[in-house]
């Protein structure tokens, strides 16, 4: 097959989307693959399921930096060295700073647990169960300056039920997010979207976008 996208995810943490991602890049005719696996904290759990994987891994520890400028200077360095083509944000807690975000501008996208525009920030299954909505979900984005905004690649939803804590609720959520985020990045690495304005298309009929689940 052709080349495939040279793909670094981001993480901070315990990885589990990340995991999804490497998984489903494991298919031979997956159209990206995961060649590095970078973290700001280096005892994020993630970066050991990536190495024994077989995945270049790298932690840039943000704590010893003076300022966001120099740690994304070294964040962009191992790019380079590693040359990425796009990044998966999963579950990456650092704001990154404009000038960041401009450089990969449709470049970068993100996973984040709500159904955006709804419930930006952190906290969200809380939030949702709060304000008895009835139907919660997910969401995969390119990334821009603003926080959780974007245009958006993939949705899913799944039902609150009234038995739901946020943890529940929140476990039934990542189950979609491991489906998504996969299909997002199939669908970015084969380089068939167009973006207009906030609207992701697919040109090809096929439907992006909301994907429901019950
Ligand atoms: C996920 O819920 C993701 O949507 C959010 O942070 C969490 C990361 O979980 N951005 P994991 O590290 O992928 O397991």
């Amino acid at each position: 097959m052709t080349q495939r996208l040279r793909t670094a995810v981001f993480i901070s943490g315990r990885g589990s989307n990340m995991q999804s991602l490497i998984l489903a890049a494991r298919a031979p005719d997956f159209p990206a693959e995961i060649a590095l696996v970078l973290s700001n904290r280096p005892d994020a759990a993630g970066l050991r399921f990536a190495a024994d994987h077989g995945i270049a891994t790298a932690a840039v520890d943000h704590k010893i930096y003076a300022g966001r400028e120099a740690f994304e200077a070294s964040v962009q360095a191992l790019l380079d060295v590693h040359r990425i083509e796009l990044i998966c944000l999963a579950g990456f807690m650092r704001l990154l700073t404009a000038g960041f975000v401009a450089r990969w501008q449709n470049r970068m996208i993100n996973i984040h647990p709500a159904l955006l525009p709804a419930y930006r920030g952190l906290h969200t299954h809380e939030r949702a169960l709060q304000d008895g909505v009835k139907i919660h979900g997910c969401t995969v984005h390119f990334v821009v300056p603003a926080m959780d905004e974007g245009p958006i690649i993939a949705q899913a939803a799944v039902p609150v039920l009234d038995e739901d804590t946020p943890d529940s609720l929140g476990k039934r959520v990542l189950e979609q997010e491991h489906k998504i985020y996969p299909l997002a990045l199939q669908l970015v690495a084969q380089g068939r979207l167009t973006i207009d304005g906030n609207r992701v298309k697919s040109g090809s009929g096929a439907s992006v976008a909301p994907l429901i689940v019950s």
